[in-house]
């Protein structure tokens, strides 16, 4: 988990592609870089809503406002570089 600009963003990475995320999960602000992740899908630890490490969607219902923010990645070199 870093921080950028007051912002927590959690980096995923599923087979060498990289992912940034809000870090806060929507329904407690449990970390989600501490989930618990299987394929391209993060499980909070808290209570177990599951998220899309790919473009943030909460995937247990259909309910965007639960969705959580995605930010662009680009690789520089050895850098990551989140565009928030
Ligand atoms: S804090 Fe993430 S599911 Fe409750």
């Amino acid at each position: 988990m870093f921080v950028i600009d007051e912002q927590p963003i959690g980096i995923f990475r599923i087979d060498g592609e990289y992912f940034a995320l809000d870090n806060r999960c929507p329904h407690a602000g449990a970390s989600l870089a501490h989930g618990i992740v299987h394929g391209d899908t993060v499980a909070c630890r808290i209570h177990h809503w599951h998220f899309c490490i790919r473009d943030g969607t909460y995937l247990d219902e259909s309910e965007p406002k639960f969705n959580v923010r995605c930010f662009p990645v680009r690789i520089v070199g050895q850098l990551v570089q989140v565009q928030i």
